[in-house]
């Protein structure tokens, strides 16, 4: 799909930092990139923080074009020296705190890497770019939830609809939109941002919902559900997402916001039900048994009701659209995890953290 494409002045130019690759999302991007762009060098910042995993990269960490630097984008001297380095012509920022219940707990931790390490990233790239911003790029991927929450079925967010974020995480993320959006307007740096419903795929971190159950299930732990499970979300395919920061990154003119989502809309409960079906299937249970652990919890503190995305932007514009249905997604997400349990034994037992130690210090 060539649509809005413009690639040529983009190809002449190389290397591009990925932040946060080691992250979920963060590893389907750089493995695309890697893969489709062999004449780019990708460069992967990654802290490795608990959520950062490089055996989520085991199958390109060879390959010609790519390179991983450890670092933490909170320190800006660091960052200095890696753009020194490398003379990036792009940035995708992926690298964040990301998951709601741990910004209830910890607040600060998403200040420091989401707000602060964002606007560190766009000091150093303005300052190597030196206001010449032909062929640069500074894409920062954020979420659907810095829009807050939707009652009415029949509305969805799109790009102009006003930001109201709720928890701490959504908040940090709608601070460091802000802050990339008035980099873009202030100094005319060449910024774009995505914002995103909730993915689910391969190498999803089992604290957050899809993940967690398929784990849970299979080790007939309780199954927890929020409240009464009412709330809804909009579900997405990792590697669709990964496919439309592709799009963007290439497509998007600068100062340009997408929304990216999946057109598929499920509560969290019938979700949860779904999940048990398609695992006693897998387990060879008897059917019923798995829905037997579901099991009602407190609810979350501010729990946002439902996300729902308008695409139609990016679908017009760039021609994307999502791969996989949700059946097809969720059979190859259920099928992944269960052939490849020892990635998550070793996070459960924190084996994937001394992974790479003795490498990367
Ligand atoms: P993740 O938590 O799986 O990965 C985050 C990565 O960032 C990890 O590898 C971690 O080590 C790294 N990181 C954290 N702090 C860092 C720091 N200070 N310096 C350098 N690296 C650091 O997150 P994810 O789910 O892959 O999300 C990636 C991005 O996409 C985030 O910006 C998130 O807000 C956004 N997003 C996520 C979803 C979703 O459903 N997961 C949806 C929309 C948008
Ligand atoms: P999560 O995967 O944490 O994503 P987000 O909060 O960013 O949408 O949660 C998805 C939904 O599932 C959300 O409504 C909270 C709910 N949830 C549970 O009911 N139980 C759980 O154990 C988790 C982690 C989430």
């Amino acid at each position: 799909m060539e649509l809005g494409i413009k690639t040529s002045w983009f190809k002449m130019n190389k290397k591009i930092l990925i932040t946060g690759g080691a992250g979920f999302i963060g590893s389907h991007v750089v493995r695309l990139f890697v893969n489709k762009y062999k004449d780019y060098q990708i460069v992967n910042l990654d802290a490795l923080t608990y959520a950062g995993n490089l055996e989520n990269l085991k199958d390109i960490n060879q390959a010609k074009n790519y390179i991983f630097e450890k670092g933490d984008i909170t320190d800006a001297g660091f960052l200095e020296t890696l753009f020194k380095k490398y003379d990036f012509v792009g940035v995708i920022h992926l690298a964040a705190e990301s998951h709601v219940d741990r910004s209830i707990s910890d607040p600060m931790a998403f200040v420091m890497t989401n707000v602060i390490g964002t606007v560190n990233l766009l000091n150093v790239a303005k300052k190597a770019w030196n206001g010449n911003y032909e062929g640069k790029r500074f894409y920062h991927v954020s979420t659907d939830e810095v829009y807050g929450e939707l009652f009415d079925p029949k509305e969805f967010f799109t790009e102009t609809t006003k930001y109201d974020p709720h928890s701490p995480y959504s908040a940090s993320k709608a601070s460091s939109d802000h802050f990339v959006r008035a980099y873009h307007d202030t100094y005319g740096m060449p910024t774009v941002i995505s914002n995103c419903s909730n993915n689910y795929g391969p190498n999803h971190f089992p604290e957050k919902l899809i993940p967690l159950m398929i784990n849970n299930i299979k080790n007939n732990l309780p199954l927890p559900v929020y409240g009464k499970g009412e709330n809804v979300r909009d579900w997405l395919y990792v590697i669709d997402h990964a496919r439309a920061i592709d799009d963007i990154y290439h497509g998007a003119e600068n100062g340009e916001t997408y929304n990216i989502g999946g057109n598929n809309e499920w509560k969290n409960i019938d979700l949860v039900y779904l999940l048990c079906k398609i695992m006693d299937e897998k387990l060879g249970r008897a059917a019923g048994t798995s829905a037997g652990l579901i099991t009602f919890v407190k609810d979350r503190a501010g729990h946002d009701l439902r996300y729902a995305i308008d695409a139609s932007k990016l679908m017009k514009k760039l021609g994307w659209e999502p791969s996989v249905t949700f059946e097809q997604g969720l059979e190859a997400t259920v099928e992944w995890y269960l052939s490849n349990w020892d990635w998550i034994a070793n996070i459960t037992s924190g084996e994937y953290q001394k992974y790479y130690e003795e490498m990367y210090g």
